[in-house]
């Protein structure tokens, strides 16, 4: 997961008030029925807002329009649509929910990555865009190196969570196959559900492990986004990281190395000759992973940044 995209300053705050009469679920007054969107959001926005949400306007957008069964911009355009009863209901349910901080993708239950559209559960971390940037680094690193994206490719995908970065890899190598661990297994079953969904079960296996202890190999490609968010951390995320993001997809230990350490310690027994590893950093955890990744035998090659900059992905060669 992406320390860097979550300000550590924002604190966890005390559980919102309980609504007063006449502003809970299915609790609404006469005519609400006929309410336009515009009069809709503009209440939940200022609800959000007092709940310390971000973004309250995007949020309660999207709320209303899954709520209503359309998408974002169909609403945007249309102000005046009418908010049916049924759809007011589900949308007060989802704005409590998202009051007391849980993520929109959590409420939606999903969340796109790449191309895809995946499930998530209580026991996977929410994949964040910038984990994109490992999935763009390893690309490049297959094409500078002139291998074939066609080529029967070998992957390893250790933590997988929702699977995200093993099935985007899959979607673009055609005749790749993959191996996603977790020691998770409610991860690992939810990254199967959404292989299947994503077409690419037959590719895509899943497995039950401590990191590889569980597999022989050898794989050509071994990606992995650790926990690594310092243990004394964790608390001061914002309340969408620290109360709904599992904590064993955060706890990176005393110093955020833990499960660098732990999964490098025994990852060349697992590697074909001239293996890339592609390693996912937390912001200032560079230097420190390099060493770690020298540590075992392996030579850290280059280092990818992601969107605003951050160095978030190391890529090493090896085996
Ligand atoms: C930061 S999350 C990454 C999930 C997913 N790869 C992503 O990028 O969204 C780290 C994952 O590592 C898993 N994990 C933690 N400790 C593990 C261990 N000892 N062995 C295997 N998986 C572990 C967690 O359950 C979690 O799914």
């Amino acid at each position: 997961m992406s320390a860097g995209r979550v300000p550590p300053t924002a604190r966890v705050p005390p559980p919102p008030a309980p609504l007063p009469p006449g502003e809970g679920r299915g609790d609404k007054p006469e005519g609400h029925e006929s309410a336009a969107a515009a009069a809709t959001l503009g209440a939940a926005q200022e609800q959000l807002k007092a709940a310390g949400v971000e973004d309250p306007r995007r949020d309660a957008r999207l709320l209303l329009a899954h709520a209503l069964g359309i998408d974002a911009g169909a609403l945007a355009g249309d102000p005046r649509r009418k908010v049916p009863a049924d759809a007011a209901k589900r949308f007060d349910a989802a704005i409590a929910r998202r009051a007391r901080r849980e993520p929109v993708s959590r409420i939606l239950g999903r969340r796109a990555f790449w191309t895809l559209d995946l499930a998530l559960t209580p026991d996977t971390l929410d994949p964040r865009p910038d984990s994109e940037t490992l999935v763009e680094a390893v690309l490049a690193e297959i094409d500078a190196r002139g291998w074939r994206r066609d080529r029967p490719l070998r992957l390893l995908d250790l933590g997988t969570g929702s699977g995200c970065l093993l099935l985007a890899l899959l979607s673009e190598l055609p005749r790749a196959w993959g191996a996603g661990v977790d020691r998770s297994p409610g991860a690992a079953a939810a990254a199967r559900a959404n292989a299947v969904a994503a077409g690419l079960a037959d590719r895509a296996h899943f497995v039950v492990s401590d990191w590889n202890q569980a597999l022989g190999g050898p794989f050509d490609l071994a990606v992995a986004n650790p926990p690594y968010i310092r243990r004394d951390s964790i608390a001061g995320l914002m309340p969408e990281v620290a109360l709904w993001d599992p904590v064993l997809a955060l706890d990176g230990g005393v110093d955020g190395l833990d499960a660098y350490r732990a999964m490098l310690a025994d990852l060349r027994r697992v590697l074909a000759p001239g293996a890339v590893v592609a390693l996912e950093l937390g912001a200032g955890q560079g230097s420190n992973v390099s060493r770690l990744l020298r540590d075992v035998g392996l030579r850290p090659a280059r280092v990818a940044r992601d969107l605003a900059g951050i160095e978030r992905c190391i890529v090493a060669t090896g085996g």
